[in-house]
Order: structure tokens, then C-alpha cells, then sequence
């Protein structure tokens, strides 16, 4: 069930049955020379829909597309939020989300450089609750969707070399599988990228000319990516319940 596509009077007899919610969420930044914009969006969004398919249980909120990225703008196309507007936007939409009576908020994620901020959001929330010794009323979990039992697992079998740690071919195997109209061909120049830190845009651009890390994404099929989103919405339902079962909060 998407929230989107769904009524105000559809999600309160929703939350009749259920007060959990799954809400994708990524960054729209560079992803290599053939890695989509919106890869780090799309990969939690497209494991996050094909899970609620055929299933009125599984409420997905709308996709949170933009994330911490600041590292990234050195390629056209990036949008970030800097750390502290990430955290106040994010608060938001929790405290949006649990006025209306949701006690488990599920963020599905699709960027590592997202992972830090998203805890700090929670932490920042949890305070309020601690500072004013009233308790929050809801609990919020962070899951990277490569990190649901078994995702990556698969992705070092099918990628044994290569994979790196941006623009890796899982994640294009991913977008490649949702869109096939939007598949990109290059000439990647090493055919596995460089590795190094992740400091400032201007920093990261010099390392990183054609803004891969470590990844050969000409490694990339459809068919691989339909195997990913396949295992990933399945344990992904199985994550959610076990959230939804632990005791509210
Ligand atoms: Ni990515």
C-alpha cells in the first residue's frame, strides 16, 4: 500500500490495523558515468514498492530523495542537504508521521553517506523524550538495503571483483532492472576505480574523476538486479514485522 496513492480516510482505517510504516529514502546525487542520478533513491524505493505489491499490510511512505551528499557536488546534477537541515527535515516528518498515531518508523536507505545523520536525527528525537522525561511514542529503525539478510551476501557472489563502495554494480543493476529505457553505455577508464577517503566535493572530484569508488559497473545486468530486488523485498517484509512485533515504545 502506498501512502501516496492512498486517502487520509484509507490511512486512518490503516492504522487500525497496523502503526508501522516503511519509508524509503536515498540521495539524488552523481553515480558514475552510467550510474542514474537518482540510483540512491531508487534502489530503497523500487525494493520498498515491489514489497507492499498485492499486500494491504505494508504501508510505504512517499521516497525522502534527497540526502547528505555535499561530497558530490563537484558533478553537475547532485542536490544536497547539509547535515542540520537533514536532521530538522527528517525530525519532521517523524513527528508528522507519529501524530497521526504511527509508533514504528522504518527508514529503508540507499546511501551510506546518509547513515550518520539519519542516527543523529533519531538521537535528536529520542532527547526530546529524555530531556522531557514524557516518553516519544515512537521508535525509529535505519536499515541499508544492502544490509537485509542475504542482499549482500548475493551481491559478492554475483560481483566477486569490483564491487567498491559507489557507483558499484549492484546498485546499477538495481535501476537497471526498474528501468531499462534508462540504461547508460560508457568506456570506464580504469575498468575498476580508484579507492581513497571522502572528504570535500573538490577533494573527492580530483580522486575520483568520473565520481566512481572502487566499482566496475560494467558488471551491471537487469537480470542481476531483478535477483537483488527479488531477495530484498522479501527480507525486507520479514525486517519490518520483526520491528513492527518489538514492544512499543
Ligand atoms: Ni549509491
Amino acid at each position: 500500500m502506498l501512502l501516496a496513492k492512498s486517502t487520509w480516510s484509507e490511512i486512518e482505517a490503516f492504522l487500525t490495523r497496523s502503526t508501522t510504516v516503511v519509508v524509503p529514502i536515498g540521495s539524488n546525487e552523481q553515480h558514475g558515468p552510467t550510474g542514474l542520478l537518482g540510483t540512491d533513491w531508487m534502489c530503497p524505493e523500487i525494493i520498498a514498492h515491489e514489497a507492499q505489491k498485492d499486500r494491504d499490510d505494508l504501508l510505504v511512505a512517499p521516497t525522502f530523495n534527497i540526502g547528505m551528499a555535499q561530497h558530490h557536488l563537484g558533478f553537475p546534477g547532485t542536490i544536497s542537504l547539509r547535515p542540520t537541515t537533514f536532521i530538522a527535515a527528517i525530525g519532521d516528518w517523524c513527528r508528522s508521521l507519529a501524530g497521526h498515531g504511527f509508533t514504528k518508523i522504518y527508514f529503508l536507505n540507499g546511501h551510506g553517506g546518509n547513515v550518520a545523520t539519519i542516527e543523529a536525527a533519531f538521537s535528536e528525537l529520542y532527547a526530546e523524550a529524555s530531556f522531557s522525561q514524557r516518553p516519544r511514542g515512537f521508535a525509529a529503525k535505519l536499515k541499508n538495503w544492502w544490509d537485509l539478510e542475504g542482499v549482500n551476501g548475493l551481491a559478492m557472489v554475483q560481483f566477486p571483483s569490483g564491487h567498491g563502495s559507489h557507483a558499484t554494480p549492484s546498485e546499477i543493476a538495481v535501476t537497471q532492472w526498474a528501468y531499462p529505457d534508462a540504461i547508460k553505455i560508457a568506456k570506464y577508464d580504469p575498468p575498476v576505480a580508484p579507492t581513497g577517503p571522502i572528504r570535500e566535493a573538490a577533494d573527492f572530484r580530483k580522486r575520483f574523476p568520473d565520481g566512481r569508488m572502487g566499482s566496475d559497473p560494467a558488471q551491471a545486468t537487469p537480470e542481476k538486479g531483478g535477483a537483488l530486488v527479488k531477495l530484498a523485498a522479501e527480507k525486507l517484509l520479514k525486517d519490518v514485522r520483526a520491528f513492527s512485533e518489538e514492544a512499543a515504545p
